[in-house]
């Protein structure tokens, strides 16, 4: 980071990087995320991914996905009796979470040593690869992500995650590009999603649980609007969305959620890893 680029971290909370990666690269991890979608096989026990009605975070499907490759399926392609009504590989909201550990492609971006170098830079002492994701944001179908802050959902005491999110296609307000608060990370963390506690029947369900109440101005909301080959950088507390795709082009990205494995990270988080498949280090 420059000096500048330090001054606008620290006063917005994100960072936008034109051509982090090659064109060819984008292409070869897009075909990559097709490739793994293809290999799932049956996608009869996948789950929809709503962050507006939210009924995945109570799905073991989801809940057990952090050290696995699974695919979550678009609302908006299901018509009212339960039938797609675009093909399967076209409704696919996204692949997650540990891309980052079980396909050699998306490894070698997400170690890539620039993401480490920055992810210092950005303050932790001690960056590990969390959590990863595929997003295709389909033309029609592709559904928005509401406002939330990662370390809502990825937390740790204190909380550190932070957001390596790369556009592999252009992301217009068209095809639903991420809108971001500038600044308002500094007014802290509003709610976290953790699993129920053991003594209320131990069921694999979480829940979402306010922190404080803070009052988000939604009118500063500012769109990101991305070349591919673009890395935006965003901090764990900054409020960030994206609208729906309603266009014709589809919207990928890849995400990468990296903690501070210096910050004790939270038992109850819905994402644990089991303790042989530990999350490693970036380089
Ligand atoms: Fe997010």
């Amino acid at each position: 980071m420059t000096p500048a680029m330090r001054q606008a971290w620290e006063a917005d909370g994100f960072l936008l990087l034109e051509d982090f990666l090659p064109v060819a690269d984008c292409e070869a991890l897009i075909a990559g995320a097709a490739r793994l979608v293809s290999e799932q096989g049956s996608l009869d026990q996948a789950t929809v991914f709503s962050t507006t009605s939210r009924a995945h975070q109570q799905e073991a499907y989801f809940l057990e996905s952090g050290d696995k490759i699974r695919c979550f399926f678009e609302a908006e392609a299901f018509d009212p009796a339960g039938r797609l009504k675009v093909p399967r590989r076209r409704a696919i909201n996204k692949l997650g979470h540990a891309l980052h550990d079980l396909d050699p492609l998306f490894q070698r971006l997400s170690y890539d040593p620039r993401l480490g170098r920055l992810a210092r830079e950005a303050g932790q002492r001690d960056p590990r690869a969390l959590q990863s994701m595929v997003i295709f944001k389909h033309p029609r179908v592709g559904g928005p992500v509401v406002w939330h802050q990662d370390s809502s959902f990825l937390h740790s005491d204190p909380p550190s995650v932070l957001g390596f999110w790369f556009a592999l296609e252009d992301a217009t307000r068209q095809n639903g590009c991420l809108f971001v608060l500038p600044g308002q990370h500094k007014q802290g963390l509003k709610e976290r999603l953790r699993r129920h506690p053991a003594s209320q029947g131990g069921d694999a369900g979480t829940v979402m649980e306010p922190l404080q109440a803070v009052n988000w101005n939604r009118d500063a909301a500012l769109p990101l609007e991305a070349r591919r080959g673009t890395l935006v950088l965003l901090h764990g507390a900054l409020p960030h969305m994206s609208g729906p795709n309603h266009s014709d082009h589809s919207r990928q990205a890849y995400t990468l959620h990296v903690i501070d494995g210096a910050c004790a990270y939270s038992a109850d988080n819905w994402l644990q890893r089991p303790t042989d498949f530990p999350v490693r280090p970036l380089p």
